[in-house]
């Protein structure tokens, strides 16, 4: 079935209220958007784990707005139906509430994408989520490992690992979605723990190592398709080794170079007779 309906932020309730899973992906670029956006992924996120995986950059936080608007633009311009989300870089949000407006503002306005992702559940997270939502920025909520506080959390390490850190989660949860945020993206939390977060949210939870009870699943593109080869998490399926496949067709590319059997005469233009002719008539100055 060619799945043609937009997605919108009513459409999110909608597979929340009747139970369906949400599917959810990153993408960075235009070519790579059209094709999960053919697929029928729900939501695309143009997630700042592009530092790494298409910047080469160590950790999400040399990442900037500027980075981040460039690769919405292209990502939007290859999408018809998926919900469009873009991360909101490191420092862009956290310093004041005018920066985190007027900048949540312009990938909406200037990169065209349809919501913004925010990290993060403190006080200062909640009131920008809730000045964003209102102000017509739909924004998704992102919990449990937040990559951009990862030095102060001291690795990639799972989040609510017991009791007291899951109530943790769900209280800033819940303030998140009294805020409006309209979705939670919940990354490396114990299963046990997302069911419960998830059970006792109106809004969908999409999980990212966090069990098979969240509302959705969403995971980097680069890992499920094995392009992204320094390190695949734990939680990542890979589906494709398309590093392998880019790196044989790079090898057989230029073999067939070196041999000198790459252009073949089904590859190369040629001048028409009348032209060629009067090439045979040209002689170099030398
Ligand atoms: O930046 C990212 O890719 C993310 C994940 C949730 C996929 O935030």
């Amino acid at each position: 079935m060619k799945k043609t309906e937009k997605i919108t932020l009513n459409t999110i309730k909608k597979y929340r209220a009747d139970n369906k899973k949400i599917t959810a992906l990153t993408a960075y670029d235009y070519s790579t958007a059209r094709i999960l956006d053919e697929s029928g992924i729900d939501i695309i996120l143009v997630g700042d784990s592009l530092a790494m995986v298409a910047l080469g950059y160590e950790t999400t936080h040399s990442v900037t707005v500027e980075d981040m608007l460039y690769h919405t633009k292209a990502v939007c311009k290859g999408v018809n139906r998926a919900l469009i989300v873009a991360d909101m870089p490191f420092m862009s949000y956290q310093a004041d509430m005018k920066d985190a407006l007027i900048n949540a503002g312009r990938f909406i306005k200037e990169a065209g994408s349809h919501a913004v992702k925010l990290e993060g559940g403190y006080e200062h997270v909640v009131n920008v989520t809730k000045r964003c939502t209102e102000s017509g920025i739909p924004v998704m909520s992102h919990l449990g490992f937040t990559p951009q506080f990862l030095f102060s959390i001291g690795g990639y390490n799972m989040q609510g690992k017991n009791r007291e850190a899951m109530e943790k989660i769900l209280e800033q949860a819940l303030k998140l979605q009294s805020a409006g945020a309209f979705s939670l993206v919940l990354e490396m939390v114990p299963e046990e723990c997302a069911k419960i977060i998830t059970e006792n949210l109106d809004i969908p939870t999409i999980g990212i190592g966090a069990g098979r009870y969240c509302s959705g699943q969403i995971l980097v593109t680069d890992d499920i398709t094995g392009k992204y080869r320094d390190f695949t998490p734990k939680f990542a399926r890979k589906y494709a080794d398309i590093g392998s496949i880019i790196k044989n067709a790079a090898t057989s590319y230029r073999n067939d170079v070196e041999e000198g059997v790459f252009p073949s005469e089904a590859e190369i233009f040629n001048l028409d007779e009348n032209e060629k002719k009067r090439l045979e008539s040209f002689k170099t100055g030398k």
